[in-house]
């Protein structure tokens, strides 16, 4: 009989080891779960902080390659009539913001669309021109009016804001 209790003792011992053991791998995965979702949650919001800025950005439009934002003017540094040069998207690619006599914004990469000669605004005919071979712009859409060119000047896409002027995107139309 005592032995029988011995074996039994030995028994109990032994589960009772091994519930403790179960419990401390439950606990484990419990705070490996718990260790991985916190890891996860930190990582999803780090992901979210480093991309905002690109969020942001992916709200204005433009076309995809070159849709980012510059400042280019403050809206009283041009009188009605006025224009100015800058570049965009990049240093390579010249472009002419032009206040119009209906006192609106409008800008366009001024590479002509011809063979590159670069187009000026001119207030009396309110038209952009190229003079290298008298090619004529329309300076509400950069459409083609007269002479060589056939392709539209490229838009670029404006925000006013504050009281500045920002380029934040450009529409290449036709090539
Ligand atoms: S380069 Fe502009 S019209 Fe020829």
């Amino acid at each position: 009989m005592p032995k029988e209790n011995k074996n039994n003792n030995h028994h109990d011992d032994k589960d009772m080891m091994k519930l403790v053991d179960n419990l401390n791998r439950k606990e484990d995965a419990s705070l490996n779960r718990r260790a991985f979702l916190k890891a996860s949650f930190g990582a999803t919001v780090a992901i979210g902080i480093a991309s905002a800025p690109f969020s942001a950005l992916s709200y204005f439009k433009g076309d995809g390659e070159n849709d980012h934002l510059v400042e280019i003017a403050n809206v009283d540094e041009l009188g009605v009539g006025e224009s100015k040069t800058f570049s965009y998207p990049t240093s390579e690619n010249p472009a002419i913001l032009v206040r119009t006599p209906d006192d609106r914004f409008v800008a366009y990469n001024n590479k002509c669309t011809h063979l590159q000669c670069p187009v000026f605004y001119e207030v009396k005919e309110n038209i952009l021109l190229c003079p290298c071979h008298k090619g004529y712009f329309d300076v509400a859409n950069g459409h083609p009016m007269a002479g060589p060119p056939q392709r539209e000047l490229p838009k670029i896409l404006l925000e006013v804001k504050n009281g500045k002027i920002f380029a934040i995107g450009r529409e290449v139309r036709h090539g």
